[in-house]
């Protein structure tokens, strides 16, 4: 077999070929320089492999804070996504109004609000524009600060942290690790002091949320810091990645662009097929096994890290039929960008509708422009996959 290397830049830019590779010959291990007890980690690249490891609840963990130890646990890994059985239950209860009626049909006011406000800024420009700086990264990071009932003055301040953070793992060096414990302080003090003060979040809002099952003793004011910080970097780095690839799509498929401005009706399979095609986030975070198990005839024993590639899955050939090829009326579409299992993204409604009103809002736009750079770069990143820059000028 050839050699696989999901750390080199090549990869980074074109993971597809890798992939394949993987998908052909079942999942690879791959050494990391992590604090965890296991060095590595067997990787799954199959689509049945991921539902299959995916579904495990109670042979896996996802608590790595019981396994370090509690006196190395930060209070922001007591966020929901490190968290198993009951614990997690609560933690997912705590942001039920994301997918309840009220938030996302607020979430609505507040996206076309800033899709407006955005996209004017864009058209009164009169240097290029960066669909990423000027607009992708922007608007996810609005709506979340707006849902948690933030500032709204405050979002820029969350950008740079919130990239610290979400990072890919498997290759930290010892600045990115100062840099995500610097970020990491940056929010639990951001929140700590917020909420201290006599700032009032307003009614609906999740910190409003947060703070009554504070109240109620359902969780600790570490737990709510956790969450909330989570929930902010969570809610707006994945949904960046989303637009800005959307948008490139959308740009590089005229002919897909054309059939969904005449047939609108189209654009929520528009936004599932981009989740699948450039899946945002690229793999799942890690997962450690409790016991020893057998996923896709690979033995692991207990103690064993294992991660799901989702966008490699996502373009498995035996799940989709001309999976390289870019379909916005693919049906059906059953990706698994947003994860799978017990662990599923709780945000994923409000993604999918960032990313239509904001398709649709800049179809019209992007008739009118034309890529700067056709070499395009991709994030030095085998996590999350979005574009450093998109630079349009206009025909
Ligand atoms: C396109 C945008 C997004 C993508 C691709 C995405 C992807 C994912 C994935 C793959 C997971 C599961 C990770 C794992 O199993 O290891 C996840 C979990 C999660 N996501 Fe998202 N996400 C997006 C947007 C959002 C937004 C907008 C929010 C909040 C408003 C959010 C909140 C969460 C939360 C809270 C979890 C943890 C759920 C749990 O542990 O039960 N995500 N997301």
């Amino acid at each position: 077999m050839q050699s696989i290397d999901l750390k080199s830049i090549e990869f980074f830019q074109n993971p597809y070929p890798t992939y394949q590779l993987i998908r052909e010959h079942g999942p690879v291990w791959v050494d990391i320089d992590e604090d965890y007890e296991s060095k590595g980690l067997w990787v799954f690249g199959g689509y049945a492999d991921a539902l299959e490891l995916l579904k495990q609840t109670n042979s896996v963990t996802k608590n790595y804070a019981a396994h370090k130890g509690a006196e190395n646990t930060l209070t922001y890994d007591k966020h929901v996504l490190n968290q198993d059985g009951s614990s997690h239950i609560k933690m997912r209860s705590i942001s039920k109004d994301l997918t309840s009626k009220n938030l996302p049909e607020q979430a609505k006011i507040y996206i076309k609000h800033e899709v407006d406000l955005l996209k004017e800024k864009i058209l009164s420009l009169d240097r290029e524009i960066d669909l990423v700086k000027d607009f992708a990264e922007l608007l996810p990071v609005r709506i979340i600060t707006r849902i948690m009932g933030l500032p709204i003055e405050d979002a820029n301040l969350f950008l740079n942290p919130s990239r610290n953070i979400i990072i890919d793992s498997f290759n930290l060096s010892q600045d990115d690790k100062k840099a995500r414990r610097a970020s990491i302080q940056f929010f639990q003090e951001y929140l700590s002091s917020l909420i201290n003060s006599n700032y009032i979040f307003p009614s609906g809002s999740l910190l409003a949320s947060y703070l009554k099952s504070e109240q109620s003793n359902l969780i600790s004011r570490d737990e709510l810091i956790a969450n909330a910080a989570f929930m902010i970097n969570a809610g707006h780095v994945t949904t960046a990645d989303l637009i800005s690839n959307g948008l490139l799509l959308l740009l590089t498929h005229p002919d897909q662009l054309d059939l969904l401005i005449k047939k609108p009706v189209l654009w929520p399979s528009a936004v599932e097929e981009i989740l699948r095609f450039e899946s945002p986030t690229q793999r799942t975070t890690f997962r450690l096994t409790k016991s020893d198990l057998c996923i896709a005839g690979k033995s692991l024993s207990k103690n064993t890290q294992v991660t799901v590639l989702l966008g490699s899955a996502n373009r498995d050939e035996r799940v989709f039929k001309n999976a390289d090829s870019f379909n916005v009326s693919r049906n059906p579409n059953p990706h698994i960008a947003f994860g799978s299992g017990i662990h599923v993204c709780q945000g994923r409604s409000i993604a999918r509708l960032e990313a239509q009103m904001a398709f649709e809002s800049l179809a019209p736009i992007l008739k009118k422009v034309s890529l700067s750079d056709e070499s395009l770069i991709w994030k030095n990143s085998g996590f999350l996959r979005g574009l450093t820059t998109l630079k349009v000028q206009r025909v």
